[in-house]
């Protein structure tokens, strides 16, 4: 089955187009059609996301993108003209939004897909709505039934799914399943005691893990998004000779709970900072490694609390500070000395962030056990997995 995957709910504009097979214990994904566009540079100037500019950035780039993904994977047609439409789904009211989306259905012919997926949260509200009022939209016209899927249970599959010469190849994993999802927007320790069955560990009690990397970054006059620069310094500060004295707390560390905070750990830095003045490169470097280790320990100290709380036979990593190395090395260290039987994997390349794919093949395996939608979707924004 050809599927079209729309994800919109942060400051990434994505379509993918893929072609989906097998059962629910052991499914293959193969790509078709991929368009992204990362609105991070114009975001950049506020130091994080600004929801009215991401929604109005979806708006924009939704029609090309999902034209590119289409032609990508040779299902675009051009319309003989015969049906003409007029109107689009009723939330749709930027009217140059409605034209572009009116001009692309008279334009194409009803492409060879058998489900559309969209996200539907959590993730800011404008920027969800626009993916959704868009999925309606050519659902409706195209008479393709359409699903939605939460971003976080996106994440999760992103990271269980195994890159082969195949495709993505998803094999049943050994349940229960420990996810940890680390993004812009969450920092979440998640138990899944079988497909779509969730239980909450633990959470951020104020700030998520990518927001704090993106809020020492800017402290230290590093771009959004920061957490690849962070990245980029502290691995700087790890290769010399030379070592540093900068240590920073590890929030919560050692109470009993799966929760995390990060705000005190921003501040820390920040007061770190102000007593420093003046840094040059090279002490920038040194911080960034601190605050990278900080977290880094913070991290694995809950991930081991909460396998040993779950006794999870798979552990799985997803969301876009997943692709932090050094995050990763923690992480993988802490399976390797304690829990030698888990089976530990983490999202490849390009499924580590947001991205179309990973709803796609959300949405499929939804599909294999649950029907359409009958009523029109609800943008959550704050929703949990359910
Ligand atoms: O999952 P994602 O693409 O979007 C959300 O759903 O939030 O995650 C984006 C977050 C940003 O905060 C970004 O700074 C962080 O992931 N990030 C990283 C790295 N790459 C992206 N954080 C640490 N190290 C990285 N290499
Ligand atoms: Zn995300």
């Amino acid at each position: 089955m050809k599927i079209l995957a729309i994800e919109t709910s942060c400051d990434e504009t994505a379509v993918s187009v893929i072609e989906a097979s097998g059962d629910i214990n052991s499914s293959n994904f193969k790509v078709l059609g991929d368009a992204l566009f990362s609105q991070a540079s114009k975001h950049a100037e506020y130091g994080g996301v600004f929801p009215t500019l991401a929604k109005r950035e979806h708006q924009k780039n939704l029609v090309p993108l999902t034209e590119k993904a289409l032609k990508e994977s040779r299902d675009l047609k051009k319309s003989e003209g015969v049906i003409i439409y007029d109107n689009v789904f009723e939330n749709v009211r930027d009217e140059e939004f409605k034209n572009s989306i009116l001009e692309f259905l008279n334009k194409f012919e009803k492409p060879n897909i058998g489900l559309i997926v969209v996200t539907k949260g959590p993730g800011l509200e404008p920027a969800l709505w626009t993916g959704i009022n868009f999925a309606e939209s050519i659902s409706t016209t195209w008479k393709i039934p359409l699903i939605g899927i939460d971003h976080m249970e996106g994440h999760i599959m992103s990271g269980l799914v195994e890159d082969t010469n195949e495709g993505l190849v998803l094999s049943k994993p050994d349940f229960p399943i420990l996810a940890l999802l680390i993004s812009g927007g969450h920092t979440e320790l998640v138990s899944m005691g079988d497909w779509f069955k969730y239980q909450l560990l633990g959470r951020t009690k104020d700030d998520a893990v990518g927001e704090a990397f993106d809020k020492v970054a800017r402290l230290l006059g590093l771009p959004y998004p920061g957490g690849p620069q962070i990245d980029a310094y502290a691995k700087r500060s790890r290769e010399k000779e030379e070592k540093h004295d900068i240590v920073f707390p590890r929030p919560l560390a050692h109470d009993d709970t799966c929760d995390f905070s990060f705000s005190g750990l921003k501040t820390a830095v920040l007061y770190k900072l102000e007593k420093m003045g003046d840094i040059s490169e090279e002490e920038k470097e040194n911080v960034a490694e601190a605050f990278e280790d900080a977290v880094r320990d913070v991290i694995v100290l809950k991930t081991k609390r909460a396998l040993e709380k779950t006794g999870a036979k798979t552990f799985v990593v997803g969301g876009g500070v997943s692709a932090n190395k050094e995050i990763r090395n923690g992480l993988e260290n802490l399976i390797k000395e304690n829990f030698p039987n888990v089976s530990v994997s983490f999202p490849g390349k390009g499924l580590t962030g947001d991205n179309a794919v990973m709803i796609g093949i959300a949405g499929y395996l939804r599909s294999l056990v649950q029907k359409p939608e009958r009523e029109p979707l609800t943008a959550k924004g704050s929703q949990t997995l359910s």
